[in-house]
């Protein structure tokens, strides 16, 4: 384009950033890259071709790597653990910053780098990704200084192994080496095999900031490696990427004992409602849908709108799309880059081919005639159960339905098997924070879309994953807590010679509901005593016991919407009554389990009711300060439907220390009482009922827990379990639970203390909560 011309269109001229000192890095490294393996570069090997999606051309030249390759790093990043951790908080918290200040005096390096690998805008790397990177670094440097003071009781995991996507390559290198590092873990990291450039570039930095060998390992190559990963010698699996793959790593990492977090896809609602400023939600827009070429787990790619703007917010929306520049990614006046690859184009391509409801949009920017682009597409008129309202296209296609009432709004933005985030446009402050608790997901932008910082957590619920990175709870994926355990002894039921204590019938029933009832197979098994002496019967329950008591809490929804100030006169309650029949309580105790010890579980039991009374109303979030013109609430919610396997071994203070947390948090819970021992959780329901606890909160099983466990692993109304037993189910559990990746807190057949301070206290509270970060406007 001349100048005259430019002058005549008034459109913008070409604003080229040189690629120049980028291709020269990547000409001085030989164009061909190894892997970095105990802080050096191995020779390059077999491999593939890293290329840029703009223009097709090669890059690099990079190295599948082999088993033998994955082990080298694995035992390089063991080896290197035990010093990395000793160094202490302030010691790594100098690397840290190290790698935040170099990564800093790289800045350009990085951007030019990352938009040549993965096609993105220069204006994106540059004033997005990699700054955001360094913010990570400079983060986690403070958590680091701060560990030791603030998680006295937290300790490192050991070796992590990290899987990334290609979307933010650096960035998710980013999230996932600077708190792990941070905790005093080693880490053995694969970028995507579309974008490793730039976690080379920052291996090359870790051996400038003089990182000692080891404590970062980098492997590239395809899913095959990420697979070798997974199976590999590590303690932790953090992965970033697609659902489809993070339900696979849950499987194959089942049963291991290998921590995990999972932070996978999303189909963000973008809700607009009739108040809102349309200039502002349409720009918004641009940066929900078309940043990144849409290519962002947590893009705003199901548009909401209240019905009626629509007509008029549809046609501001147009008009912006056709006013996007798509081009060259160097190009600092383009807005949208190029698509990672040509194998995305094509699913993006076939996904909207496959689309024959409603009408399509497409922006009439003018493509590059060579490249991987696709343009800016909007499709409105859709169904909520249209494939391309359910499905993440990942790509810069915005698919838009209509609402007219505020209940509808979240009712279709629920509807979704993700829950990612969620962003409200309305001028409106009451209706907008009367939306965001309410949206199924781990983030709500209000007013503003897609931000993100280092102080607040990111991560979802539902098929998106589970766990969170950044902010404090982040680290708790880093971190385990200090102390070893022992593995857990089994507890069988006594036998007996069948006479009974008492004559009369005692066949406890099952608790469903609010109500005692019989269990749908019709079957009692008999409880005895260390004596020998025949206790009563306890109901025998199965999978469709299990259903009622899944369907009971779903009703009980209400519970999770009550104040910590009710939950916690409830729980006192509870105690109260406990209390009052301590002396019979115990003495079922000593009849069940034998000895004389009953009292001293009935008096923990009471006094846990009390804690958790006392954190009912006191667990609270906390108000981020993002440097964004706004604050993160990072509000604690309930899970949802906990499903808790007790413990055998404490029949009534293990089942009061799984139940009393969830309750205070506003969960609704089903027991699995203790298995030889099932008639303290029976004689309970009697307390329960007693003690205003809504029908449906509480719902208590008895019988052999992998009767029913499995089931409620696979469940997809269960939102968690946990699992104490003392037969290891963990396997079981964790690979069931893929179904809808249910968060899942298992023993892995380790024994706890639930007299001891172990068997109470935040970890609990922790694990009854989600955050969720609503990102709202403050200040100037
Ligand atoms: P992907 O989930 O296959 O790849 C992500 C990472 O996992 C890459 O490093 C890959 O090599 C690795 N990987 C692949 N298979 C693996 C396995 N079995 N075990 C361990 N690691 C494995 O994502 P892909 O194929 O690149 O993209 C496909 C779709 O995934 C996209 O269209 C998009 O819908 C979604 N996606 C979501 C992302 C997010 O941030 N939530 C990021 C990237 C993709």
């Amino acid at each position: 384009m001349t100048i005259s011309e430019i002058f005549e269109t008034m459109d913008y001229g070409v604003a080229p950033e040189s690629a120049a000192d980028a291709l020269a890095w990547l000409v001085d490294q030989g164009d061909r890259f190894g892997h970095f393996i105990d802080g050096a570069f191995t020779e390059p090997g077999g491999g593939f071709e890293s290329r840029n999606p703009a223009n097709g051309e090669v890059l690099a030249t990079l190295t599948q790597a082999t088993q033998a390759d994955v082990d080298a790093a694995v035992k390089a990043a063991r080896r290197a653990h035990p010093k990395w951790e000793g160094l202490g908080g302030h010691g790594r918290a100098r690397y840290l910053y190290a790698l935040a200040r170099l990564l800093q005096k790289h800045s350009r390096l990085f951007a030019v780098l990352e938009s040549l690998d993965n096609g993105k805008p220069i204006r994106e790397s540059r004033d997005i990704d990699i700054p955001l990177a360094q913010r990570h670094f400079y983060f986690h440097a403070g958590m680091a200084q701060l560990m030791e003071d603030e998680l006295p009781d937290r300790e490192a995991l050991g070796v992590c192994g990290q899987v990334i996507p290609w979307n933010f390559p650096l960035l998710m290198l980013a999230w996932k080496i600077a708190p792990a590092l941070a905790m005093g873990n080693t880490v053995v990291l694969k970028p995507a095999e579309y974008t490793s450039l730039t976690a080379l570039l920052f291996a090359d930095v870790c051996r400038q900031a003089g990182l000692p060998k080891g404590v970062v390992n980098i492997v590239t190559g395809d899913g095959s490696v990420g697979e070798m990963i997974v199976a590999a010698d590590v303690d932790k699996i953090a992965f970033t990427g697609s659902t489809a793959v993070g339900r696979r790593i849950r499987e194959a990492t089942a049963g291991s004992g290998k921590s995990l977090t999972l932070e996978l896809g999303g189909k963000s609602p973008y809700i607009v409602f009739d108040d809102a400023d349309l200039d502002s939600a349409v720009e918004g827009l641009v940066d929900a849908i078309w940043f990144n070429q849409g290519q962002v787990c947590c893009a705003g790619s199901r548009l909401l709108v209240h019905e009626p703007v629509a007509e008029a917010f549809h046609a501001k929306l147009r008009a912006r799309m056709d006013k996007l520049r798509v081009g060259d990614p160097l190009d600092k006046s383009i807005d949208v880059g190029a698509i990672v690859d040509p194998v995305q184009l094509k699913t993006i391509t076939d996904l909207v081919a496959s689309n024959t409801a409603g009408q399509t949009h497409v922006a009439a920017a003018a493509l590059p005639v060579e490249g991987s682009f696709y343009p800016p597409t909007l499709i409105t008129g859709l169904n909520p159960a249209d494939r391309l309202m359910q499905e993440e296209i990942f790509g810069p296609v915005l698919v838009s339905t209509t609402f007219r009432t505020p209940a509808d709004a979240v009712a279709l933005a629920n509807n979704t098997r993700y829950g990612l985030a969620a962003t409200v446009w309305s001028e409106n402050i009451n209706l907008a924070l009367d939306i965001a608790p309410k949206l199924a997901s781990g983030i709500v932008w209000i007013n503003g879309t897609n931000l993100m910082d280092a102080a607040a957590g990111f991560g979802g619920i539902r098929e998106s994953g589970f766990g969170r990175e950044g902010g404090w709870e982040g680290l708790s994926g880093y971190t385990r807590p200090k102390g070893t355990s022992k593995p857990l002894k089994e507890v069988s039921a006594y036998t007996g010679d069948g006479t009974p204590a008492d004559p009369i019938d005692r066949t406890a029933k099952l608790y469903i509901g609010g109500k005692q009832a019989r269990p749908d197979g019709g079957y009692s098994a008999p409880v005895w005593g260390k004596s020998g002496a025949l206790l009563g019967h306890a109901s025998l329950a199965n999978r469709k016991d299990l259903r009622n008591a899944v369907e009971a809490a779903q009703a009980a929804q209400g519970w999770s919407r009550t104040t910590g100030h009710l939950r916690a006169q409830i729980l006192y309650y509870m105690a109260e009554n406990l209390s009052t029949r301590a002396a019979e309580f115990s003495h079922r105790l000593d009849t069940m389990q034998g000895g004389r010890q009953g009292h001293k579980e009935v008096d923990a039991a009471v006094r846990r009711l009390f804690t958790y009374a006392a954190w009912a109303d006191k667990y609270d979030g906390q108000v981020h300060g993002v440097p964004i013109r706004g604050v993160a609430l990072a509000m604690k919610e309930p899970v949802g439907v906990i499903g808790a396997v007790c413990p055998n071994e404490a029949p009534l203070l293990g089942m009061i220390s799984c139940m009393a947390p969830a309750m205070a948090m506003g969960n609704r819970v089903i027991l699995c009482a203790s298995e030889p021992f099932p008639r303290a959780a029976t004689d309970f329901v009697q307390v329960l009922e007693t003690s205003d606890v809504p029908a449906g909160v509480v719902n208590v099983l008895t019988g052999p827990h992998t009767d029913v466990v499995p089931h409620m692993a696979a469940h997809m109304d269960i939102d968690a379990v946990w699992s104490f037993g003392s037969r290891d189910l963990s396997g079981v559990i964790e690979k069931a639970s893929a179904t809808n990746l249910k968060r899942t807190w298992v023993n892995h057949g380790m024994a706890r203390d639930w007299m001891g301070s172990a068997g109470q206290g935040k970890e609990f509270l922790a694990a009854a909560t989600e955050v969720k970060n609503i990102w709202v406007p403050y200040g100037e």
